[in-house]
């Protein structure tokens, strides 16, 4: 049977640690497991649970990722907030590890799959995880002050998929797929960060980070992964407006990771060649670390 949660302002959800860990320990993890994610170059694939249907969602990360960020940086019991959660995966992470964890997200559908996909593999019974339809500039609303161990998400980059899907990255003669010139914006709603230019971008993430902030425990890490786009033959340098944005905020700067796609990105096109030299930018995204300030 599938619990039903109440929603109530603020939520009814726990947030101390149910481990045995030393009281100096950011984690549950071992010096094993800590030097192995030390590394800041890091691959992370997608399983058998995680959806890779573009019509579902047309930007989902790796159940892995946000799994491997909550193994480092909280202990089992421990909060961890989605403030633009999408279907879920890291709700689905956080159960998985036995965290509580709370997601938001304006777009009613993404919540539905998300509340679908914690039913389907509840495991471990203790935690809860919680879907929200809401705006993340509402979060505060729903969670005490200083409760937070991690804040981690992927937000949209910016408007990117406001325009048609041309499939640069794929080799020429596989463009024309059931993608090509599909444009797959979250929503029209004027809230939707993925509709805002960069300017306003910066501006709301400024806002939603900024009252995130004295939600979290002083020392939580928030990490944020995201990537540059390019558009019109012009570089867009997404992860430094999200730097600027969330040092406006007041978090403080801690690491950069890469997320090594190279073996995710296949059939990939030339284009650029034989003079313009354009990287291959999907073959890599950002994942920056922050923490609130001591
Ligand atoms: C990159 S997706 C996140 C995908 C997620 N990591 C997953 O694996 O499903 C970004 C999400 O932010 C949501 N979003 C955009 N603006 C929002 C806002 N103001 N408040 C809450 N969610 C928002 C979009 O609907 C979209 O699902």
């Amino acid at each position: 049977m599938t619990e039903i949660l109440e929603i109530t302002k603020p939520l009814k959800i726990g947030y101390k640690r149910t481990c045995n860990c030393p009281d100096n320990h950011i984690s549950c993890v071992n010096a094993k497991e800590w030097v192995k994610g030390m590394v800041t170059i890091q691959a992370f694939y997608y399983e058998g649970r995680d959806i890779r249907d573009k019509d579902t969602h047309p930007a989902v990360f790796p159940i892995a990722l946000p799994a491997h960020f909550i193994k480092l940086l909280t202990h089992e019991g421990e909060l961890v907030l989605d403030p633009f959660v999408g279907i879920g995966t890291t709700l689905v992470a956080a159960q998985d590890l036995n965290r509580n964890a709370v997601g938001f997200d304006l777009n009613e559908e993404y919540i539905k799959i998300a509340k679908k996909r914690l039913a389907q593999s509840r495991l471990v019974p203790g935690t809860q995880q919680i879907a929200i339809v809401d705006d993340a500039h509402n979060i505060p609303e729903y969670l005490e002050k200083n409760t937070v161990s991690l804040c981690i998400t992927s937000p949209p980059y910016a408007n990117m998929l406001n325009r048609p899907r041309l499939n640069k990255s794929i080799r020429g003669d596989l463009r024309n797929n059931d993608q090509y010139l599909k444009v797959q914006q979250y929503s029209n709603d004027p809230r939707d960060l993925g509709t805002m230019n960069h300017k306003q971008y910066a501006e709301a993430l400024e806002e939603i980070y900024s009252a995130i902030l004295p939600l979290m425990k002083p020392r939580a890490h928030c990490i944020i992964n995201i990537n540059d786009v390019w558009w019109k033959n012009k570089r867009h340098l997404t992860h430094t407006y999200v730097i600027e944005a969330l040092q406006k905020a007041g978090f403080e700067f801690r690491n950069t990771f890469i997320w090594d796609k190279r073996d995710l990105v296949n059939r990939v096109g030339i284009f650029g060649w034989p003079n313009n030299f354009i990287s291959l930018g999907a073959t890599m995204e950002y994942i920056l670390d922050f923490w609130r300030p001591p």
